[in-house]
């Protein structure tokens, strides 16, 4: 026989998983948890590490050729979401407090392959990043605030990154986004799960 004790303790650790679980499931803030995959320090963003093993949501591809020769952004830009807020886009189809994007900008490397003539990934020549924290930038638009950590000569990454003034970035996310600042019309993976948990993960074609 179990100790009372001992049941007492598994009721009560049932208990908590219940909770916590329903508080997840229903985006309860402060019961469940709530994990930020960024650390900023004295208002400088610390370059994020880890993020190609979080949620990838899409390449857009600004080729220099087709901009001049010079791209703002060049050229694919491979989004993504870390890992607690792309469960919480799909459970409830929006953007969290401490939801953080990455865009890792990777260089067009060859323009022919045996599968045909196109743009082919090269090189990684930078980096950008957003946050949605309330705490954080309060008096943002949409306490959205954009991070650079791209340098000119695209060899190198910054270690940190102060937030970008707000007409650089912001302005441009507020008007043409499609979702909370986010340009989901270009993240198929996002579109895809927006709410939906199936779809999500690929299922339910
Ligand atoms: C003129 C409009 C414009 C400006 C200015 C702009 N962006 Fe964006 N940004 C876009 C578009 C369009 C996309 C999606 C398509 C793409 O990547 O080309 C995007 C995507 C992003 C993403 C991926 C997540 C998301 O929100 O879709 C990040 C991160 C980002 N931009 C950071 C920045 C930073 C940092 C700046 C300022 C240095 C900036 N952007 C300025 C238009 C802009």
């Amino acid at each position: 026989m179990m100790g009372y004790r001992k049941m007492k303790k598994i009721k009560n650790l049932v208990y908590l998983l219940v909770i916590s679980t329903v508080a997840t499931a229903f985006g309860i803030p402060g019961i469940a948890s709530a994990k930020e995959y960024f650390t900023i320090n004295n208002g400088q963003l610390e370059r994020p590490a880890g993020f190609r093993e979080w949620i990838y949501v899409g390449t857009p591809v600004t080729p220099n050729d087709m901009n001049d020769g010079k791209a703002p952004f060049p050229e694919f830009h491979n989004v993504y979401i870390d890992p607690e807020s792309w469960q919480h886009w799909k459970e409830t189809g929006k953007f969290r407090e401490g939801t953080i994007l990455i865009k890792e900008l990777v260089s067009v490397g060859s323009k022919a392959a045996p599968s045909g003539k196109g743009y082919f990934m090269g090189e990684f020549i930078g980096l950008e990043a957003t946050i949605k924290s309330k705490r954080v930038f309060p008096n943002e638009p949409g306490n959205w605030a954009y991070f650079s950590f791209s340098t000119k000569d695209h060899k190198s990454l910054a270690k940190s990154s102060k937030a970008m003034p707000q007409p650089a970035c912001n302005g441009c996310h507020a008007a043409n986004a499609g979702d909370d600042f986010v340009f989901t019309q270009f993240y198929p993976v996002l579109r895809a799960g927006k709410a939906n948990p199936k779809k999500a993960v690929g299922g339910e074609l």
